[in-house]
């Protein structure tokens, strides 16, 4: 069934230039790229975002770094697309992420995991509407 996710490029991929080929790996795979920004966050969108893990001890950090430069906001769409992007991104720490996906190709520090995705549909629904308020065209 076709579904939508949001994913994000966090600050440390767009200052290594691996928009296009983060990007590049959802278009191969099959998925459609139905809507695409880049911006810098401002905070409150951030801690909205990741409103989930408010009174985890990496809160405060996670959404400082978000706000340190430039993202990549896009909303993905296609079979399984939340499930399938998950897999795609790998383990949220690096180091344990499979070669192959995008954190295990990329990275090496959970603090600098160069992706964010949806983790549910649900999620998927909510952060969509937050990053992509104006709506996402249909077609
Ligand atoms: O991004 P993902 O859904 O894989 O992981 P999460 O558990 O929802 O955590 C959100 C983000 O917080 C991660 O991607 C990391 O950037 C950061 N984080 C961290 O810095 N230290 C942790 N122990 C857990 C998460
Ligand atoms: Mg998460």
């Amino acid at each position: 069934m076709s579904e939508s996710t949001l994913i994000l490029i966090k600050p440390g991929g767009v200052q290594r230039n691996l928009i296009g080929t983060v990007l590049s790996r959802f278009e191969q795979r099959g998925l459609r790229i139905v809507a695409l920004k880049r911006l810098l966050a401002d905070r409150a969108t951030v801690e909205a975002h990741y409103d989930e893990h408010r009174e985890r001890a990496f809160f405060q950090d996670v959404c400082d770094y978000l706000c340190t430069g430039p993202i990549v906001a896009a909303v993905i769409t296609g079979d399984n697309a939340v499930k399938a992007v998950r897999a795609m991104m790998g383990a949220t720490n690096p180091i344990e992420a499979t070669p192959g996906t995008i954190r295990g190709d990329f990275g090496l520090t959970i603090d600098d995991n160069l992706t964010h995705s949806s983790s549910d549909p649900e999620a998927a629904l909510r952060e969509i509407a937050l990053w992509f308020p104006e709506g996402v065209a249909e077609r």
